[in-house]
C-alpha cells in the first residue's frame, strides 16, 4: 500500500481529501461560532474572545480555501465513476461548485465586516491583515451577504452529505469512499 499525494483518474489523493474535510470541519466549527456569539451580551466572558477566534480562524480558514482554489484549477479531479446517472453528475458539478464559490464569499464578506471602519483583522495577535478599502454600507451588506449565504451554504452542504451517504449506503458505491481513503495498492492507479 502507499500514500498518493495528487489525484488520479479513479482516486482522490491525500491534498484534495486533507483539504476537503479540513475545510468542511473548519467552515461548520465556525458556523456554530458565528451564530453562538452573535447570541452573547456584553457582560459576557466569551464576548471579545469568540468574535476574535471567529475572525482568526476565518482568516487561516480563506488562505486554505485559495490553495485549494489553485489546487483545483491545476490539477484533475478524478472521473466521475461509472454508476452516477447523467443528471447527478450534473447537480453535483453544480452543487461543488455553489460550495466552492458560496465558502468563498462568506469568507470575503466576514473579512469585510470588520474592516469597514478601517481596522485590520488580527489573526491570534500573530499578524494582522489590512483593510483593503471602506465603502458606504460596507458594512451592513456584508454583514447581511456574510449571513444569509452562511446558512445557504450550511444547507446545501446537507444535501450534499445526504448524498454521499445515499451513495454509500444505498448504491454501495465509492462515492464517499474515495474521498475518504488516502492509500491505494501500488499495482493500482
Ligand atoms: C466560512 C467561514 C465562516 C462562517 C461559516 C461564518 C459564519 C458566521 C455566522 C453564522 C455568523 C452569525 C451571523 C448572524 O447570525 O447574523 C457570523 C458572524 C460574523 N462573522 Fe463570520 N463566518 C465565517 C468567516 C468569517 C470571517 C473570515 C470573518 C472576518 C474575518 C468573519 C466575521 C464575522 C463577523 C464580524 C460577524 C458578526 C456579524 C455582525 O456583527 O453582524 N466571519 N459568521
Ligand atoms: C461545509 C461542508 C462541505 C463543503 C463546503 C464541501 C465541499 C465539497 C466540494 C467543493 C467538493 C468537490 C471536490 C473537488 O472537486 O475537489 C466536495 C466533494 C465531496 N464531498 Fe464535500 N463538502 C462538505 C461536506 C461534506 C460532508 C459532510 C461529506 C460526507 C458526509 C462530504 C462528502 C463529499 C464527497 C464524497 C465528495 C466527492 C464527490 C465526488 O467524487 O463526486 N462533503 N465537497
Amino acid at each position: 500500500m502507499g500514500i498518493i499525494l495528487t489525484d488520479t483518474p479513479t482516486r482522490y489523493g491525500l491534498v484534495s481529501v486533507l483539504m476537503h474535510w479540513l475545510i468542511a470541519m473548519t467552515y461548520l466549527g465556525l458556523f456554530c461560532i458565528g451564530w453562538y456569539m452573535m447570541t452573547l451580551d456584553y457582560y459576557n466572558p466569551w464576548y471579545i474572545a469568540l468574535p476574535h477566534w471567529h475572525k482568526s480562524i476565518g482568516m487561516l480558514l480563506l488562505v486554505v480555501v485559495l490553495c485549494l482554489g489553485v489546487w483545483r484549477l491545476t490539477v484533475k479531479k478524478p472521473l466521475n465513476l461509472e454508476n452516477h446517472l447523467g443528471w447527478e453528475v450534473k447537480s453535483s458539478r453544480i452543487a461543488h461548485w455553489l460550495l466552492g464559490l458560496g465558502v468563498l464569499i462568506v469568507l470575503v464578506s466576514g473579512y469585510l465586516i470588520p474592516t469597514a471602519e478601517g481596522s485590520g483583522i488580527s489573526v491570534f495577535n500573530w499578524g494582522t491583515f489590512p483593510a483593503a478599502f471602506s465603502l458606504p454600507g460596507q458594512e451592513d451588506i456584508s454583514g447581511l451577504v456574510h449571513r444569509y449565504v452562511a446558512y445557504f451554504i450550511l444547507g446545501l452542504s446537507f444535501v450534499h452529505a445526504g448524498a454521499a451517504l445515499k451513495h454509500h449506503f444505498i448504491d454501495k458505491d465509492d462515492t464517499l469512499r474515495r474521498m475518504l481513503s488516502i492509500s491505494i495498492n501500488r499495482n493500482q492507479s
